[in-house]
């Protein structure tokens, strides 16, 4: 045996010894609110197909009649160029976040990655939440700048740092959150953001991967529904969730998004997006702008499943929101409150650490516009009724 296949068997061991070995698993069915596994049905509450679009007809016929004009778009765009329809997606992406423009990336960590990395030199300073997803995490690394992580939506906190960051005189500020954490729910206070921004003279990027066709009047995201999207300086989003697709994007002012088209090297160095993922982005951006009515049932599904839960005896987080953590703490326990809910046909994935903080491993439940409302009663009475027999409904919240 090498020294390299000797080191990773023990890597792996310990990986499993510690409940956070990771596998991956065949399942059919995954855009829909039931998926099968090995032979079984399983309340799909794993997905960020919040609007149930992944499956929607119009999207996947708008795919089957992009595709015709070819499998793959053949080279970076720098070198080959885009076919129409791309570019008008961008014209639309600005025209619905009310931007002067927007630029496609490949998907959304590559566009955090590609966007972190050409904005920032080691001579800046970034602020990042806590609880950032890791292509913000990565895309600060690749950048060199001086980071100052605050605590999770902490706005007192950031302003301490950016306090420090001015006596320590660095040149260029940026603050960079999430809109809706993704392990969590929660969403952002942009608001005070964004008067820290002005205060401090900082930029303001913002993550709407989970607020994306969920919040705002057309979907736009919470930035949208919280009125701050002018003093916002880059929105970032992806296509992959809510959408039901995948791709992202980045929008703002022309100078901005013609800055990033001349440096990020997540875009530049890529093929571009095939044509059939542009003709379903198109249709998903429109579905998404009428959407009111999915995301109202998806509200008022995601409601009444956490107030089962919460007149159980749970503690449940109070925001409103298509996610819901039920915190468990180890990350073996996790695991086998999940194993056990996959046997009562609920899949619901155990997340842990490193995607979470050691310590607070979760069930997270994602709802679905179109989830069946007898599934969720049934569903949450499962969860109730394993909750107190594992002696979990005192622990979790
Ligand atoms: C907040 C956040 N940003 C970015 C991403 C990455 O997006 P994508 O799945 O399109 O690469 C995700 C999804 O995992 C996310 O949750």
């Amino acid at each position: 045996m090498s020294d390299w296949d000797e080191c990773l068997g023990a890597e792996l061991h310990q990986l499993h010894r510690r409940g956070l070995l990771r596998s991956l698993r065949p399942v059919s069915d995954a855009a829909y609110p039931a998926l099968t596994r090995e032979g079984k049905r399983l309340i799909n509450f794993s997905s960020n197909n919040y609007l149930g679009l992944a499956g929607h007809p119009r999207i996947i016929e708008a795919e089957e009649a992009s595709a015709k004009r070819g499998a793959g778009s053949a080279a970076s765009r720098l070198i080959i160029g885009h076919d129409e329809e791309t570019g008008r997606l961008e014209r639309e992406i600005a025209e619905w976040k009310g931007t002067e423009s927007a630029l496609l990336f490949s998907n959304g960590y590559m566009a955090n990655l590609g966007v972190l990395s050409a904005l920032l030199t080691p001579g800046d300073a970034v602020f990042s939440d806590q609880l950032n997803h890791a292509s913000i995490i990565d895309g600060i690394r690749l950048s060199g700048a001086k980071k100052y992580i605050y605590r999770h939506n902490d706005p007192d906190h950031l302003e301490m740092l950016l306090k420090q960051a001015d006596r320590e005189g660095v040149k260029r500020k940026l603050i960079v959150t999430d809109t809706v954490f993704s392990m969590d729910g929660d969403l952002a206070p942009l608001k005070e953001l964004a008067e820290l921004k002005r205060r401090y003279g900082a930029a303001l990027m913002v993550d709407e991967a989970h607020g994306g066709g969920v919040y705002g009047p057309e979907g736009e995201g919470v930035t949208h529904m919280l009125e701050v999207h002018d003093r916002v300086d880059l929105q970032m989003g992806t296509f992959s969730k809510a959408f039901g697709v995948y791709g992202a994007y980045v929008a703002g002012n022309r100078k901005w998004i013609r800055y990033l088209l001349n440096t990020s090297r997540s875009l530049i160095y890529t093929t571009g997006l095939p044509p059939a993922v542009i003709g379903g982005i198109r249709a998903a951006l429109s579905l998404v702008r009428e959407g009111s009515q999915l995301r109202q049932q998806l509200f008022q599904k995601s409601s009444r499943f956490r107030e089962k839960l919460r007149e159980a005896g749970f503690s449940i987080p109070s925001h409103s929101s298509p996610i819901l953590p039920l915190v468990i703490g180890g990350a073996p326990e996790t695991l086998r409150l999940s194993e056990a809910l996959a046997e009562q046909g609920i899949h619901a994935l155990a997340i842990r650490p490193p995607t979470v903080p050691p310590g607070t491993a979760r069930i997270r439940f994602s709802f679905m516009a179109n989830h069946d409302p007898a599934d969720l009663d049934r569903c949450a009475d499962t969860v109730i009724r394993l909750g107190e027999s594992m002696g979990l409904v005192e622990q979790v919240g």
